[in-house]
């Protein structure tokens, strides 16, 4: 009797051992079939994402249309703010590696130095997405994607525009820059796809050429600099429309007329930027799309199911002139 009582015993565990690893093989399946690496165990897919920072109201957008959109595509989102740091980026991702999120999506503050945490990223079979800015790794299995506008275009049409408008010109004409977060994939684009239009007239000259950080301060600041440092400013290229707008006070309080005696040329298209551009301010904007968000939870779905998806894709933009910004103002969105 006692034997039968420890036999039947033994075989109620091993009814229960079974019945736990069917059901862990179930979801080491659900795991591998996915790529999968962990997360929660709630059905929604984890995102981990690493922002740039706050530095402008491009960034400000990009952040809304990223919750915004994964709030509505049901994905369990944390997000992090850099504050304009690699450190704090490379913190952010090594911390998601340590949560096993399911996907990883950042937007580099700067290009290069990060191949090692990448490659962190790859071993634990997170997949990484790009998005907004490139990085310069030589591996490209190290991330998945890379969803985001073509900068170096960004800066060619601003330097299209300018020789278009200046093409009569039988003297030098001076530019100044501003350019975004030095190293920072748009500022190193913008800037090369500008001087390349621009080297078309030899009358376009680049007189100085500084960081303002991609924020109003920098702009400001840096704009008041090249404004007591030369005498014959007539044209600015601000790599950002909030640098253009800190820029605009300088300009201001050193008693000339932006727009006039300036002409003035930004990136990005923001409501702040267009304004300025619909009362005269400004002169030329090439758009940058923040509103990223819902291609990126689309892609972080794709990723997440293990679905191909292509290596790179662009945003679509266009550019603006100061009748074209008028008209788009009232259905402008951020
Ligand atoms: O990476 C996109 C750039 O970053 C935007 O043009 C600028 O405004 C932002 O800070």
């Amino acid at each position: 009797m006692k034997r039968m009582r420890t036999h039947l015993s033994s075989r109620k565990v091993i009814a229960v051992l079974t019945a736990a690893l069917l059901a862990t093989g179930v979801a080491a399946c659900g795991n591998s079939d996915t790529g999968d690496s962990g997360g929660k165990d709630d059905g929604k897919i984890t995102l981990g994402f690493s922002q740039v920072g706050a530095e402008s109201g491009w960034r400000t957008a990009n952040t809304t249309s990223i919750k915004e959109a994964a709030a509505e595509a049901g994905i369990d989102l944390k997000f992090d703010d850099a504050q304009q740091k690699q450190e704090n980026q490379i913190k952010a991702i090594r911390n998601f590696i340590q949560q096993k999120v399911d996907v990883i999506a950042f937007s580099p503050v700067v290009e290069s130095g990060w191949d090692t945490v990448l490659k962190e990223a790859k071993d634990a079979k997170i997949p990484v997405i790009l998005t907004d800015r490139a990085v310069d790794s030589a591996d490209k299995s190290l991330y998945k994607t890379f969803l985001g506008s073509d900068f170096v275009k960004e800066g060619r049409l601003a330097g299209e525009w300018l020789v278009e408008k200046e093409k009569a010109a039988t003297g030098p004409v001076n530019i100044v820059e501003l350019q975004g977060t030095t190293g920072s994939a748009p500022a190193n684009d913008r800037k090369k796809g500008f001087a390349d239009a621009i080297s078309a007239n030899p009358n376009l000259k680049i007189i100085a050429s500084q960081s303002g950080d991609f924020t109003r301060a920098g702009g400001k600041q840096v704009m008041e600099q090249f404004l007591k440092a030369n005498p014959k400013i007539d044209v600015l290229f601000a790599h950002n429309d909030d640098m253009g707008l800190g820029a605009l006070e300088a300009i201001t309080a050193a008693g000339k007329v932006p727009g006039k005696d300036i002409t003035i040329i930004t990136v990005d298209a923001v409501k702040d930027g267009m304004q300025a551009l619909a009362d005269g301010k400004f002169n030329f904007i090439a758009e940058c799309s923040p509103l990223l968000g819902p291609q990126l939870m689309d892609l972080v779905k794709k990723v997440h199911n293990g679905e191909e998806v292509p290596v790179r894709i662009e945003t679509q933009e266009t550019t603006f002139t100061q009748e074209q910004a008028k008209e788009a103002l009232p259905n402008r969105k951020y």
